[in-house]
């Protein structure tokens, strides 16, 4: 079902794009307020996810991450409710649009997920090898289960990733020398196939990041991809850009992993996020 864009909506939206600046949103609005103003076959290229976004699974991940979140887990018996995501203790709320971002407790810019890892370990006493923190990908893993609580409270936030400190700064500028460093047997970059509005790859028309509308879309992870039926994170969809690369996989939580979602979340800056997504 198509919703009637009521054009009185669409100028109150105009009106107060200052408050919604604020407000968590959801990701189906989101998603449908950059559709009316842009054309874009990246952003309507799946009617079929569009109209599925409300039932989205990836919703149940996040109402399970927030139980997580708030339950006394670990060998320390403690809630994740102390743990500084970047805007104080236990602030949930917008923290995911600001983030990577540099830590002062441990000197490093930090993706949403080693600052998880680092909580887990740190105040509830998880082990890195125990299956609460190592075991990160698809739905039933805790890891994706609170990523997607935590993201799903940024959405309709615009990203806004610091990059005051000089380090934030840093690993932004080498975020931008991987994305457009050629290599590998096929000599591919991330901007081979990013950097044009409307390429296609069989079905798939690819996000320009030059274009912040289309990328904003692109960086939404947490997602749920309907082709893996699970919840998926970033850092899977950089190792699943590098496989096809047929380069080297990336680290999660590596400098260089945290580097490029530094700069994929600079190209974004300004325009809000739909968290959770829902990808081909
Ligand atoms: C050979 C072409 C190619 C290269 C090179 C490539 N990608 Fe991709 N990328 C794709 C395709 C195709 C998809 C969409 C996959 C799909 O629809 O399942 C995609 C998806 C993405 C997405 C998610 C888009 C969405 O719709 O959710 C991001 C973000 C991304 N790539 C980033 C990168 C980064 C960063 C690199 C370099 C490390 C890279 N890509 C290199 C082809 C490429």
């Amino acid at each position: 079902m198509v919703k009637p864009i009521a054009s009185a909506a669409a100028f109150a939206a105009v009106l107060s794009t200052a408050a919604l600046a604020s407000e968590v949103r959801a990701p189906e609005d989101v998603l449908q307020e950059l559709i009316d103003n842009h054309e874009s076959a990246y952003l309507t290229q799946s009617e079929q996810n569009i109209m599925m976004m409300p039932d989205n699974a990836a919703l149940w991940t996040a109402d399970e991450g927030k139980e997580l979140f708030l339950e006394k887990r670990g060998p320390n018996n403690v809630s994740l409710e102390t743990c500084d995501l970047g805007k104080g203790p236990g602030v949930v709320d917008g923290a995911y649009v600001e983030l990577p971002r540099f830590f002062e407790d441990t000197g490093r810019v930090m993706d949403l997920e080693s600052r998880l890892i680092y909580c887990m370990t740190t105040i509830q006493g998880f082990a890195p090898d125990d299956p609460a923190v190592k075991s990160r990908h698809g739905t039933d893993s805790d890891m994706m289960k609170l990523q997607t609580y935590i993201a799903s409270r940024s959405s309709g936030l615009p990203w806004n990733p610091p990059l005051d400190h000089p380090l934030e700064q840093a690993m932004r500028d080498a975020g931008e020398a991987l994305f457009y460093r050629r290599a590998g047997t096929s000599d591919f970059s991330c901007a081979t196939c990013h950097t044009n509005t409307g390429n296609r790859i069989r079905a798939s028309v690819l996000p320009n990041i030059n274009a912040p509308h289309e990328w904003t879309k692109a960086i939404s992870w947490p997602a749920y991809r309907v082709g893996h039926q699970q919840v998926r994170s970033s850092n899977h969809r950089v190792r699943g850009c590098y496989w096809q690369m047929r380069q080297p996989q990336s680290i999660p939580g590596s400098d260089a992993a945290i580097a490029l979602m530094s700069y994929w979340t600079d190209a974004a800056r300004g325009q809000p996020a739909i968290l959770p997504d829902m990808k081909r």
